[in-house]
């Protein structure tokens, strides 16, 4: 017998590795099981299924599908939208009893804030989860206030949160008097903010998170700002890796975090795509890093970058640096133009991928069963001053 079968034939060493399925750490197990059956992605009545389960929920349900979703499951969304787009919708469905949401954890959270008690929201798969937002955590970001606060900055401070956040980080931000911004309305966020604390040419200052490239691409491309205005807090380094005066001297403290999808494009990507299509159109989302938006012709939210695409000129050439399954549902929307993706290797948002037709047939069916199935609840004080923070950022002038 070979050693290889010994061991398999041995008690398991306890292992400090997660081990999926076997039951050792349910919570960061999130999603692995699916109670009930979940189809096979194979089966062949799939399709009708959703369908059928669709039509037999009616009105009772809504569906919200974000532009990084696969094509098998926007073709089930109700509406289509960036995560701005996607809060306001779900704040205006007051009548349906469930809101299906295809995206991912964070916009599920904020849809269950914005809607009422009596409404359940329902995430797919819960393992569709956010890096970028896993990179804040409520304990990290209340010792960074402490530290502004032995600074002495806290008072001339106001926290601005993107969407791409826990519950609990929105609930920080409305207790201390912040707001949430998206990507389509991070500039307005932001003069809103600085407004509070004596106006952008002031010395008030706005603590960014969780996304740095968000807060710095605004600050230098909208309001103006100098990269010297902005610094980074590391939350992993004592006092935030900064001295007391560099947090007194900086406009912008930028959370240490970003979204490891749009963190793949690089300058390099946007010189090769310009030397292989002369004339290219530059387009891409403002996660992306400062100098790959320096580089680029255009910088915006998804649904303004298919704005952008709708509007474009038969013949033009574009090259759009976010989610593939985006830039791939824009390029065959727009048979006239030349779509390419800006990076030469595939960039998929793998949580956004884990909502699959599988899941929404299993959610969907589990409903008309009568029974609700990975349903989002935020706690009530969390969801109370969380909302208060998503209000402050729907009330924004202009939007
Ligand atoms: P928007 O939906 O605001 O464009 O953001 C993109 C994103 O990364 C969502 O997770
Ligand atoms: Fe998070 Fe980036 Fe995926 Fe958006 S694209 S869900 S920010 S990891």
């Amino acid at each position: 017998m070979s050693t290889l079968l010994d061991n398999t034939f041995a008690e398991p060493a306890p292992s400090p590795l997660l081990l999926l399925g076997q039951g050792r750490d349910l919570a960061s197990e999130r999603g692995v099981e699916c109670t009930g059956e979940l189809p096979a992605a194979s089966d062949p009545d799939l399709v009708e299924r959703a369908r059928a389960a669709r039509a037999a929920l009616g009105s009772r349900a809504f569906v919200l599908g974000h532009h990084y979703q696969r094509d098998e499951v926007i073709d089930f969304a109700d509406v289509t939208g960036d995560s701005f787009k996607l809060a306001r919708e779900a704040a205006a469905r007051p009548e349906a009893e469930f809101i299906l949401f295809c995206g991912v954890h964070f916009m599920a959270e904020s849809a269950d804030i914005l809607t009422s008690d009596a409404q359940q929201v329902v995430l797919p798969d819960l393992a569709a989860g956010c890096s970028m937002a896993d990179m804040a955590a409520i304990n990290q970001v209340e010792d960074a206030w402490d530290v502004l606060q032995d600074a002495g900055i806290a008072d001339v401070t106001l926290p601005v949160t993107y969407m791409n956040s826990t519950a609990a980080i929105k609930a920080f931000t409305g207790r201390h008097g912040g707001t949430i911004c998206t990507s389509s309305n991070a500039e307005v966020a932001l003069r809103w903010a600085f407004d509070q604390v004596g106006g952008v040419d002031g010395t008030g200052k706005v603590l960014f998170m969780p996304d740095q490239h968000l807060g710095r691409n605004t600050a230098l491309l909208k309001l103006g700002m100098s990269p010297t205005d902005c610094v980074v807090f590391d939350p992993r380094k004592p006092n935030g890796g900064l001295t007391d005066a560099e947090l007194r001297d900086a406009r912008m403290i930028l959370w240490r975090g970003h979204c490891s999808v749009h963190g793949r494009f690089s300058e390099r990507n946007v010189t090769d795509i310009r030397a292989a299509v002369p004339g290219v159109n530059v387009l891409v989302h403002p996660e992306c890093k400062n100098e790959v938006v320096e580089a680029a012709d255009y910088v915006g939210s998804t649904e303004y970058i298919i704005k952008m695409l709708d509007a474009a000129e038969p013949g033009s050439s574009w090259a759009i640096g976010t989610e593939l399954n985006l830039v791939r549902r824009v390029a065959r929307a727009h048979p006239d133009k030349q779509v390419h993706y800006l990076d030469s290797t595939v960039c998929f948002c793998s949580t956004m991928n884990r909502i699959d037709l599988p899941h929404l047939v299993w959610a969907m069916e589990s409903l008309v069963a009568g029974r609700t199935v990975n349903r989002i609840v935020v706690d009530a004080d969390d969801a109370h001053w969380a909302r208060v923070a998503l209000d402050q950022m729907l009330a924004l002038p202009g939007l």
